[in-house]
């Protein structure tokens, strides 16, 4: 079982840049590629939000025909860059995604099982977990208690930054549901453009890097700037391996994806440095 995670898309009407700098289009595409070439195959994708960068309708149907060149299934998750309504008129009603309400649903694997929460606040680029929202979670969870299961929402609920400065109502309480139900193994989230891993609840949570532009490190200065830069983008594959732990969890693995030179096949020869040599073997996936 392999999930592929890929988040914070931020694709503009075609044509268009986002920031008027960020080609996201022809990121996701080399993305998609890489993806694609993937073997084993991952039997299912998550884009965790953000996958316009203003939730027009133009750029909900861009987005939608991209998705639509990946081979696996693929299942969308809201992020505060994108508009309820309008990414439910293009995805709503198909593949368990809500025709309206909250963009909360569940996707079950065998044995694993992946509940998607809308973390959401119309209006605010920070996260909200409302009453509404966490009683579904709770309740969904309870459904299944032996599934081991990934935890997908936009927003990181634990602070990864040294500032004060963590806006996201609802957060607590969702540690406390996350601390009754131990078969969420990962809490996996966009929204930081970098990757970032904290332990959280008897969980994980797991910040992906964006398909496209990367935030400039800066989380351990107290008063850090709004800063992005073309590092290299990747994202995010949990292998499911049932020998792990007492009941099973996931090893996570971080693809970058880009132009790179290589792969190159390597001998090496621990008595003769000189000896040692690395082969160009073709090209392998991106
Ligand atoms: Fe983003
Ligand atoms: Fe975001």
């Amino acid at each position: 079982m392999l999930i592929a995670q890929i988040t914070d898309l931020h694709v503009r009407p075609k044509g268009k840049l986002a920031y008027g700098i960020v080609d996201t289009e022809a990121h996701l595409r080399r993305m998609i590629a890489s993806i694609n070439s993937l073997d084993p195959a991952p039997d299912l994708v998550l884009a965790t939000g953000d996958l316009t960068d203003f939730g027009l309708p133009e750029e909900n149907a861009h987005l939608a025909e991209l998705l639509a060149t990946i081979n696996a299934p693929v299942r969308p998750v809201m992020g505060n860059h994108d508009i309820r309504e309008n990414f439910q008129a293009v995805f709503g009603g198909r593949d368990g995604v809500p025709k309206t309400g909250f963009v909360n649903y569940t996707v079950d694997l065998d044995p694993v099982r992946v509940v998607i929460l809308d973390s959401v606040r119309v209006g605010s680029h920070e996260g909200l977990l409302d009453a509404e929202r966490l009683t579904w979670l709770d309740q969904t969870l309870a459904a299944r208690p032996a599934a081991p299961t990934i935890l997908a929402l936009h927003h990181p609920p634990v602070s990864t930054r040294l500032n004060a400065h963590f806006d996201f109502p609802g957060a607590e309480e969702l540690g406390a549901v996350i601390a009754k139900h131990s078969q969420v193994r990962r809490v996996i989230c966009g929204h930081n453009h970098e990757v970032v891993h904290v332990p959280w609840q008897g969980s994980l949570v797991t910040v992906a890097p964006s398909v496209a532009h990367q935030h400039k490190f800066d989380a351990l200065k107290p008063d850090p700037r709004f800063l992005i830069y073309m590092s290299t983008p990747g994202f995010m594959l949990y292998h499911w391996r049932r020998d792990l732990g007492a009941a099973g969890d996931f090893v996570a693995f971080w693809v970058p994806v880009g132009a790179f030179d290589g792969p190159y096949e390597v001998t090496w020869a621990r008595d003769a440095p000189d000896a040692s040599a690395a082969h160009l073997v073709g090209d392998g996936p991106g």
